[in-house]
């Protein structure tokens, strides 16, 4: 383990506080490390690991596909990236209807906005106090949460802010020069915050009455991480569907892959070359996508989601130090009255991987969609 801490500090950019653990093996919920600890990770790996590390289905269907082919671009078709996209299309939504691949949650943020603004010819877009979208120009500026547009700048112009939840704010800015909202429908770095599903409804009539495109950022919130496939058309929206949802994180399992799933409204005005990258639709990458998928469906982890969420919540009612529990399914932010930075710190200590937000008192849960009751009486008994 010093050995590993030495090497990547000499050699990697010092870009993250890392936590003291070498991550060598994973196996559903747990994490083995080079010292032989095993730990129960209930951060996913970054919300990344929605099936669990290495699902035996995800790592058949790598492996097969990585004897077959890597990569190919979008230049010629593929067996592989016909039965992703139909698959991601068939859990969609409706009027969800076509899927555009690229490598990242911050690329697919930015190729929303871009489709938004080639769709109703205007520049301008309105994001959220808390929201986080993203490292790149447009993401990053898009951002209004904490340091992060500082960190970006020059910024893009025409980002607008409104405050989450106010459907006032909203509306005081949503000119006929405004191209789209975006949102993180739960905005999990900012402390897993939540809207009532009313604004949801909200957003969509003033979208639809000025013109608008609305985007749900679902990185964190879609494949399955809310108990339901996307926060989009779910309950907690109010059934309410966005004209885009961007994808990322548990789509490939940790294999590197973003989408875009659009509407009509949008492919309609999407031509040739108006959107591209190299490594968007490749073979490993979609086979990641359809198995990930398939998994989810196969072991019934939505259901899972929903039953464990009930579970951990009533447990949670035994500790005393937590004030609130917010989010849904399995994007939790536990509230304490103190600051969390020191339950994560004791909980780590106790071999349990866990998030904190910028929220100081709030601690994040992202664990994999298959932690199961045993798992949650470890955490209960962990946090008392
Ligand atoms: C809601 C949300 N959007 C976008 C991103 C950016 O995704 P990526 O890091 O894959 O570029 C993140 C990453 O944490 C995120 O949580």
């Amino acid at each position: 383990m010093n050995s590993v801490v030495q090497t990547e500090d000499q050699f990697q950019l010092a870009t993250y506080k890392k936590m003291a653990i070498a991550a060598e093996r994973g196996d559903g919920v747990w994490i083995y490390t080079s010292d032989g600890d095993r730990y129960l990770d209930l951060y996913g790996g970054h919300a990344v690991a929605g099936t669990g590390h290495c699902h035996p289905h995800v790592v058949q269907a790598i492996r097969a596909q990585a004897g077959q082919l890597f990569f190919y671009s979008n230049l010629v078709y593929s067996s592989a990236r016909a039965r992703a996209a139909e698959k991601l299309v068939s859990i969609a939504p409706a009027p969800l209807t076509k899927a555009f691949f690229c490598n990242s949650g911050t690329e697919a943020n930015e190729n929303a906005m871009r489709m938004a603004r080639m769709a109703t010819g205007r520049d301008k877009v309105i994001t959220f106090s808390g929201g986080f979208h993203g490292r790149t120009a447009d993401a990053i500026s898009a951002t209004f949460l904490g340091k992060y547009r500082e960190i970006g700048k020059p910024n893009v112009p025409g980002h607008l802010q409104a405050e989450f939840g106010n459907i006032e704010s909203v509306r005081k800015i949503a000119d006929e020069t405004v191209a789209a909202i975006m949102l993180e429908p739960i905005q999990s770095m900012a402390g897993v915050r939540t809207a009532e599903p009313a604004f949801f409804r909200e957003l969509r009539e003033l979208c639809d009455e000025r013109g608008i495109i609305l985007i749900y950022d679902e990185v964190q919130t879609g494949v399955g991480r809310t108990g339901e496939w996307f926060f989009a058309g779910g309950v907690a929206g109010d059934g309410v569907v966005p004209d885009v949802v961007t994808l990322a994180k548990a789509l490939g399992s940790g294999v590197p892959v973003g989408a875009c799933v659009v509407s009509e409204k949008i492919s309609s005005h999407i031509r040739e070359n108006d959107l591209g990258t190299t490594f968007g639709g490749g073979m490993l990458a979609m086979a990641a996508v359809t198995a990930t998928l398939e998994a989810i469906e196969m072991d019934r982890m939505l259901e899972n989601v929903n039953t464990v969420e009930a579970y951990l919540r009533e447990r949670l009612r035994e500790v005393d130090h937590v004030v609130a529990v917010h989010g849904k399914g399995f994007l939790l932010g536990i509230e304490f009255a103190d600051k969390a930075a020191a339950f994560h710190q004791k909980l780590l200590g106790q071999k349990i991987i866990t998030g904190t937000s910028s929220d100081p008192k709030v601690l994040r849960l992202l664990p994999p969609l298959c932690l199961q009751t045993a798992e949650v009486d470890q955490l209960v008994e962990a946090l008392k």
